[in-house]
């Protein structure tokens, strides 16, 4: 029995005939159980919650018991453990001691309210933002002194890109707002998305403009799979190309009417930020334009300085970017006109729009 368990029972025990009175008032009198006791009720519970949840989303045990009630060997199946049951059962069991599930007539189901809400198709992108804080937010939080101290960063390795794609959708009515506010509507467009992630925003502009057609370009090879299973699915094959490639790299002629790069201009260091959105423009046709979105620093957001504490930890990258700072580097880089706009006022989430004014230097 663990302290913090320990420390619950004495308290709940009280109440109960006292059979040795002295070794209980010496736990209960020991200082530290109160502090115990706090903990267990405001951090680790919380936390064993959010991790189980997590994971439970993640594997897809959620969705599945959110269909019908499930048994041990049914969930196996689904899960494709081919024969530790004893250990599934292990694992489920907690969920049912957290109150997250329940177990009637030999099957599984869902019991919390906040199980039910994330197992929900619509809320998928919500199921996703927590996976990503407990496997992405909280190493750093629990790693960082020790990182610094072996002089470990993060890689690109280290996130599934898969999971970011999903949760970064969490910020789809800010983003669809800004394409909103920036698409043509009237002509014929030619979109070049980089870093497309689920390629969502590509289909909600296609939805918009029916004349759109798009290249969209995803760094890691299994978003710009999925990426491309989407599209087919969403019947968008014949108007959106999908490519795995960086944007650092692309060889593109300047052919474009709108660059558009969603909650991605912190995944380039700082240093190089000019250099990236001039490469942006030289695919812009002129009159071209650009829009990047981004959320920023300095809301007083907590989410947001764990991600870019993250970031101060990964060897690719650099922080979240700040209003002024990006508009001066996308004027650097060419850029004329250039606006940021905030969304919603006081959500530090930005759209910044510049127009390509002069062909590319060569
Ligand atoms: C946080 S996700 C955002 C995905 C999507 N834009 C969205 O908002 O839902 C960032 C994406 O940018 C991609 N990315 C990062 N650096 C890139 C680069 N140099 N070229 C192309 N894609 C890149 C990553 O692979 C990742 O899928």
């Amino acid at each position: 029995m663990d302290l913090l368990s320990l420390a619950r029972t004495v308290k709940e025990r009280v109440e109960e005939p006292i059979t040795d009175a002295l070794a209980v008032a010496k736990i209960v009198t020991d200082p530290r159980t109160p502090l115990l006791l706090t903990l267990s009720t405001l951090v680790v519970t919380p936390l064993y919650r959010a991790s189980f949840l997590a994971s439970a989303a993640g594997s897809g045990v959620l969705q599945c018991l959110a269909v019908r009630p499930c048994d041990l060997d049914s969930l196996a199946e689904h899960l494709e453990v081919p024969d530790d049951r004893q250990r599934l059962r292990a694992w489920l069991d907690i969920g049912v001691r957290l109150g997250e599930f329940d177990m009637r007539e030999g099957c599984y189901r869902l019991k919390s309210n906040t199980a039910k809400l994330l197992a929900q198709v619509g809320n998928d992108a919500v199921a996703a933002a927590l996976e990503e804080i407990m496997r992405f937010h909280v190493p750093v939080l629990l790693d960082a002194p020790r990182m610094l101290r072996h002089g470990h960063r993060f890689s690109l390795d280290d996130q599934d890109g898969t999971v970011i794609a999903r949760s970064s959708l969490a910020l789809q009515g800010f983003v669809q707002e800004a394409i909103d506010q920036t698409l043509e509507r009237a002509t014929p467009v030619r979109l070049l998305e980089i870093g497309c992630g689920t390629g969502a925003y590509v289909r909600y502009a296609a939805e918009l403009n029916p004349r759109l057609t798009a290249l969209a370009v995803d760094l890691q090879e299994e978003v710009a799979a999925q990426a491309a299973d989407n599209m087919a699915q969403w019947g968008l094959t014949d108007r959106v190309e999908i490519r795995q490639g960086d944007l650092r790299t692309l060889d593109l002629q300047p052919q474009f009417d709108l660059v558009t790069l969603h909650n991605n201009i912190y995944y380039f260091p700082e240093s190089e930020r000019v250099e990236v959105l001039e490469r942006a423009r030289s695919f812009l046709a002129p009159g071209g334009r650009l829009l990047v979105t981004s959320s920023c620093q300095g809301g007083g957001n907590l989410g947001i300085d764990v991600l870019n504490l993250w970031f101060e930890y990964a060897d690719f990258g650099g922080p979240l970017p700040q209003e002024d700072e990006l508009v001066a580097q996308m004027e650097k880089a060419g850029f004329v006109d250039v606006r940021a706009t905030q969304i919603i006022p006081t959500q530090p989430f930005l759209a910044f729009a510049g127009t390509n004014a002069r062909p590319a230097t060569p």
